[in-house]
């Protein structure tokens, strides 16, 4: 999207006038207290050194942060071990017994696990990782639904000093085997299926497939979760139950330095070839602690904590992993879709476990929105204090049924801004003390910066639109991208100098509020699934009867953008319905299921610029149904009305 596409949407939202202040009892209570940004503000360095000093140090650090533009590095000569954080420091402080995770599969399976239980589980484990020979700096793949054993093989990996590469599960082979090779994983971790809307996902036999393409993986260890026969391959795959049994429960941490590697996680970019985002151990975790603290305003005695995302991205990551497990939280992991068996699940959770914190995604809303408010009704949702999106921007109605029907009224939603690259959330309010408004992530959080910035990088001034850049280091901040430095200051840094450069177009109103108006790359949003046009673009050229494909998002009610693939076929083809089908099969089964187009319009031709460059922006004009603005610098002028002319066609067709 670039910015004049927005500038009408940008205008509607900043007409939006409701405010919702903090209610003074939940300001009383709130761990985040007035004063905390001028604290941040007077010496940023000693601030983040408070908070790192609230983990747990094998080697205490001496040294704060370290920037060599683009590259920090943060409490760098300290060392500790993430899993001693989330888990044995909480043990040995009595607090063994406290739920960890109340465990809710598709099925209606149910478990709770303790503290005590998951670093039992986490250390069987890691010690089984140990004997089959993996050691610190290895990278491990997991591919895993989200069952108990995926955050225990995540705490393992960082037990042993292992670099865990998760995968999320509704990625195809292909995609397994780009993300195993680049980053030469020596081991997968999988299950036998995946449970999801009554059916199975078959994860192993993805696995099988892409393993037939990746020299590095020596070991392939397997999580029963289904029963139903898998093939197994001898000297290569081994049963989990295999791995861990006879193992010790105690299990020596590696001392890892606060700057070792502690996971990659990729993403995608605005090229066919996803980046492998770096993140390490200890400035990610103090990151992940402090803003679960204070963005959700976590009580670890009392709150319940429910995340709903997808472990597979870095909102699980974050937020259902490392930052809940840091604090001691007790949360829900919750293995399948929302809609099984009923419309209702999610609020069933909810009263089940009395979760009493939630964060969802803005598409997620909008689809409960469409289904209807009988069935929150339906439920005692009272225990609810306080809600959260993210992934996306979200549309002030959305973010006030959000309130209304889920918070009845009464809780604070916050809106966080973040990416897989921030580690954490940046722009968000802090409940308790932030002015609430519906549609903005309202300002960035203690301790970090930002920015609205024109073409030339100068701060727009209040009021103004423009590409939304951090200008301070922060502990969680991404590293690098794996085996590629130059793309990641060509990425990141080079547009603006000496600023992160997000992708996101923004506007700041009068107040300092920022609101996040999508992408600004060739990046798209479906559904807070971040999705590259290039990537899309490329699997259908892979098809060997497309001769050219142009992707872009158009904007969809309820997933936020939708894509829409403009195809030119070999020798002349027609295209055809069934033809239509075939390709987003053919892109579904290349990339995953989440990745398939929504509309397809077969075109003789698409429209080029004469130096022969596809106008993209022309394209998504002519997806969105806009007013074609100058068409003069196109080779052909006439393709473009032909084309809007199938366009119409096909959407009246999908919608
Ligand atoms: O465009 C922004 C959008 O999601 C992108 C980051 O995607 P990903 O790395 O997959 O991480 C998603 C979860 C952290 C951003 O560049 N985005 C994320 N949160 C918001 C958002 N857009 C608007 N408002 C948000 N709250």
């Amino acid at each position: 999207m670039e910015i004049a596409d927005s500038t009408q949407a940008i205008e509607t939202l900043l007409e939006e006038g409701r405010r919702f202040q903090p209610s003074a009892d939940f300001a009383a209570q709130a761990n985040a207290q007035a004063g905390i940004y001028e604290e941040a503000d007077r010496d940023v360095e000693a601030f983040w050194e408070k908070w790192a000093r609230t983990l747990e140090w094998s080697k205490p650090f001496t040294k704060v942060l370290d920037w060599k533009e683009p590259f920090a590095r943060w409490f760098y000569d300290g060392e500790l071990n993430v899993s001693v954080n989330c888990l044995d420091r909480h043990v040995r402080a009595d607090r063994g017994n406290r739920i960890a995770y109340y465990y809710e599969g598709e099925q209606g399976d149910r478990q709770s696990i303790t503290y005590k239980e998951l670093l039992g589980e986490v250390c069987v484990f890691a010690n089984g990782l140990r004997k089959l020979g993996l050691k610190r700096g290895d990278r491990v793949a997991i591919y895993m639904g989200m069952i108990p054993q995926l955050p225990v093989a995540m705490l393992a990996c960082t037990r042993i000093g292992v670099v865990h590469s998760v995968i999320f599960g509704g990625f195809s082979p292909d995609s397994i085997v780009d993300r195993v090779n680049d980053a030469r994983c020596v081991a997968v971790i999988t299950a036998d299926f995946a449970r999801r809307r009554g059916g199975t996902v078959p994860l192993k036999h993805n696995v099988d497939v892409a393993l037939a393409q990746t020299p590095s993986v020596k070991h392939c260890i397997v999580a029963k979760r289904v029963g139903d026969p898998i093939e197994m391959k001898p000297g290569r795959d081994l049963w989990w139950e295999d791995v861990v049994r006879g193992q010790s429960a105690t299990c020596e941490p590696e001392s890892m330095n606060a700057e070792d590697l502690l996971y990659l996680l990729y993403t995608s970019g605005t090229t066919a070839k996803p980046k492998g985002i770096k993140h390490t151990t200890g400035g990610y975790l103090v990151y992940a602690a402090m803003t679960h603290k204070l963005v959700f305003d976590l009580k670890d005695d009392t709150d319940v904590y429910w995340c709903s995302a997808d472990i597979g991205w870095v909102t699980g990551h974050s937020y259902i992993v490392y930052g809940p497990l840091a604090n001691c939280a007790t949360s829900v992991i919750y293995e399948g879709t929302p809609d099984y068996p009923d419309k209702d699940r999610l609020w069933e959770i909810i009263e089940r476990y009395k979760v009493t914190i939630l964060y969802t995604a803005p598409t997620a809303i909008r689809t409960f929105m469409k289904w209807g408010a009988q069935y929150p009704q339906a439920h005692d949702l009272s225990s609810l204090r306080l809600l959260g999106t993210v992934g996306e921007p979200i549309n002030p109605e959305a973010w006030i049924w959000y309130r209304e029907h889920i918070g009845g009224g009464r809780t604070p939603v916050v809106d966080t801004w973040w990416q897989t690259e921030t580690g954490g959330i940046m722009i968000s309010p802090l409940p308790g003390i932030t002015t609430l408004m519906p549609g903005s992530a309202t300002y960035p959080i203690p301790g970090t910066y930002a920015d609205v910035v024109n073409d030339k990088g100068e701060s727009v001034p209040p009021g103004g639109g423009g590409y939304l850049v951090l200008t301070k280091p922060w502990p969680g901040m991404l590293r690098g991208i794996w085996g590629d430095d130059e793309r990641y200051v060509e990425t990141y840094w080079k547009r603006f100098p000496h600023k992160y450069f997000a992708g996101d177009g923004c506007r700041r109103d009068h107040d300092g509020n920022y609101w996040l108006m999508g992408r600004v790359d060739d990046v798209m949003n479906v559904s807070g699934h971040r999705i590259s046009t290039t990537e899309v673009e490329s699997a259908l050229v892979g098809n060997p009867k497309v001769a050219e494909a142009a992707v872009c998002g158009k904007l969809d009610d309820i997933t936020g953008q939708a894509i829409y693939a403009f195809v030119t076929l070999r020798g002349g083809q027609n295209g055809s319905e069934a033809l239509a089908n075939e390709l987003r099969e053919f892109v579904a089964d290349k990339l995953g299921k989440f990745t398939r187009p929504k509309y397809i319009t077969f075109t003789p031709e698409l429209p080029k610029t004469r130096s022969g460059k596809i106008m993209r922006r022309l394209l998504r004009d002519v997806a969105e149904g806009r007013a074609l603005g100058d068409v003069t610098t196109l080779a052909d002028s006439a393709i473009v009305k032909d084309l809007e002319e199938r366009a119409k066609t096909e959407i009246a067709q999908e919608e």
